[in-house]
């Protein structure tokens, strides 16, 4: 059985979505460690809730070094085959990514190498795409643009928001996550 540890700044719904893969058996890992970079992110409270071992590390007090540092050692200490990063809206350092080649993963609401960064809802309604989608891949120092795992496509229909255009994807993002997950442990 792998161990995961994941990363994130939010609702943490991708992390739920992972976690209960594993209790159910279809993902071959266990959530051995959550760490958030936001107090109040609600997806630390479920993690802390359902016995996740779970960390705050409070990006604002610190530099980044620290940061990275901070968040190496706690990861050292769970020894995770994967680090998942799930809504996870800060930027490493190549140090903490060098030391999980290979094992870190990101998702990221694009069909990647289109818009990568912030906003990616609001790109493609700009730009009035046909097409929308999300991407599992490596992480590497470059933002957004590691090796690609796999890609969810998703049609658009106008009129619509950004909001909304979320919603539809983050569907189908959690069940992109699991399938690589599960592939990858098995
Ligand atoms: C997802 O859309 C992810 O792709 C993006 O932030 C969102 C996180 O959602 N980077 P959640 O915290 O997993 O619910």
């Amino acid at each position: 059985m792998k161990k995961l540890a994941i990363l994130i700044s939010g609702t943490g719904s991708n992390m739920i979505a992972i976690n209960d893969a594993c209790e159910e058996g279809i993902i071959n890992a266990e959530v051995a460690v959550v760490i958030s970079n936001v107090v109040s992110a609600p997806g630390i409270q479920y993690a802390s809730n359902n016995g996740i071992p779970s960390f705050v590390v409070d990006h604002r007090r610190i530099s980044r070094q620290s940061f990275d540092e901070i968040v190496s050692v706690i990861l050292s200490q769970f020894n995770p085959d994967y680090v998942c990063l799930a809504g996870f809206m800060r930027i490493l350092g190549e140090d903490i990514i060098s030391r999980y080649e290979g094992r870190m993963i990101n998702i990221h609401p694009s069909l990647l190498p289109k818009y990568p960064g912030l906003n990616t809802h609001e790109r493609v309604l700009d730009a009035r795409d046909a097409q929308h989608g999300a991407t599992v891949h490596y992480v590497i120092p470059e933002l957004d643009a590691g090796p690609i795992i796999q890609q969810v496509a998703m049609p658009m229909i106008y009129p619509t928001t950004a909001k909304e255009t979320k919603q539809r994807l983050i569907r189908k993002e959690r069940q992109l996550y699991v399938q690589v997950m599960r592939d990858l442990c098995q």
